[in-house]
């Protein structure tokens, strides 16, 4: 199983609280994140991408630092971890995202990686005049078809002439190739979105606690299978963990009592304005309510794993032990030292009980 750091270029990460860690990104806390998660021998970074935040107290995702230019920049400091950028796909032609990934590739010497994002969120385009209109959220996933089909000819070929609904190219050509086939991940949990993952990409990244995970993992490797392909499911998780069980309790609770409930109003807003029923929109919406371990809202609906270090090393080891995923994307709270925690008190508990490779 791999495991990956869900990077927090976006303003104060992904808890809405103002409990939490207050920061705007910048390029040097993010590199700390990277060296230290390289360090300890994980797997991956991702970076994601919002051109427009959800306000409240804390200004949550106000900001935002690009994903491509980032990842690229981490990539020359770094030199064993894998670093996958986010591509928006109303926000570049997929000529241009193209070379911009097959750049990022040769700076990071082949580790390089892709997350490719419809849009989900008609307020954070629209302002750029970049929202193609109501029945976008419904042809999201048709539109991201053809993107990716025009990336992967470019990558593999150089050039590509083609005729589809949304896009035509008249031999564009994109030199010089990656010479490597590059990793795409989507994070496709409604029903369209699973179909596109299993039939475009290689990995989809879902919010999913133990109940919901299996009725995602066997149906996107069913549709894959179907077309020829093998496609993983790699879940998301919050990590808080302390000394005690009690104390990490203390923690969830301290930041689910002072959470941003202005900035929440907002992602729910954007979230209630999606018509596709059983996706990520679903289960942000679930998320006010829900439990933290199912994913409540201040933790931007991503499932916790809490407790004491042996307890969310054995949650860790139980999610590979029965779901069998190739691996998982971990958020932490505050950032370097939860993280140097993690490496120093959970990780040697996991890399005893499962596939979670050991250090070079
Ligand atoms: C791990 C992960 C990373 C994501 N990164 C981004 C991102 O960087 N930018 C973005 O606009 N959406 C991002 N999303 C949101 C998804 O792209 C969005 O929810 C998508 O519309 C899911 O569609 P669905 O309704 O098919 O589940 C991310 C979601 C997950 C789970």
């Amino acid at each position: 199983m791999k495991l990956g750091v869900f990077l927090p270029n976006g303003q104060n990460g992904y808890l809405l609280s103002n409990a939490a860690p207050q920061f705007e990104p910048s390029f040097q806390y993010m590199l700390d994140i990277t060296q230290e998660a390289e360090g300890m021998g994980l797997d991956f970074i991702l970076s994601m991408i919002k051109y427009r935040g959800f306000g409240g107290s804390t200004g949550y995702w106000d900001g935002c630092l690009d994903s491509i230019n980032l990842a690229s920049g981490l990539a020359a400091r770094t030199s064993e971890i894998e670093l996958f950028a986010t591509v928006p796909v109303l926000g570049l032609h997929p000529a241009i995202a193209a070379r911009q990934i097959a750049t990022f590739n040769d700076i990071a010497k082949g580790r390089a990686g892709v997350n490719l994002v419809t849009g989900w969120n008609a307020p954070e385009y629209e302002p750029m005049g970049m929202w193609p209109g109501e029945d976008y959220y419904d042809r999201r996933y048709d539109y991201a078809a053809e993107y990716v089909e025009i990336m992967r000819a470019l990558w593999r070929d150089g050039r590509v002439t083609y005729k589809g609904e949304f896009f035509q190219l008249d031999d564009a050509t994109m030199f010089p190739t990656p010479g490597r086939y590059i990793p795409i991940v989507t994070a496709g949990q409604s029903p369209r979105g699973q179909k596109y993952t299993a039939e475009y990409s290689d990995y989809n990244f879902v919010f999913a606690d133990r109940e919901l995970l299996p009725q995602i993992v066997k149906p996107v490797q069913d549709m894959a299978k179907e077309a020829g392909r093998k496609v993983g499911t790699l879940p998301l998780y919050q990590i808080i963990a302390a000394e005690t069980d009690e104390k990490a309790q203390a923690r969830v609770d301290e930041l689910v009592e002072n959470a941003d409930h202005e900035a929440i109003k907002n992602v729910m807003g954007s979230a209630a304005m999606d018509p596709q029923t059983g996706g990520t929109s679903k289960h942000f919406l679930d998320g006010l309510t829900a439990d933290p371990e199912v994913g409540n809202a201040t933790f931007m609906s991503f499932p916790v794993l809490h407790g004491s270090y042996e307890t969310v090393a054995e949650k860790i080891i139980s999610v590979d032990r029965d779901f069998k995923i190739p691996g998982m994307l971990m958020t932490f709270v505050d950032w370097v030292p939860d993280l140097k925690a993690f490496g120093e008190k959970i990780l040697p508990l996991v890399r005893e009980k499962t596939s979670v490779l050991q250090p070079a």
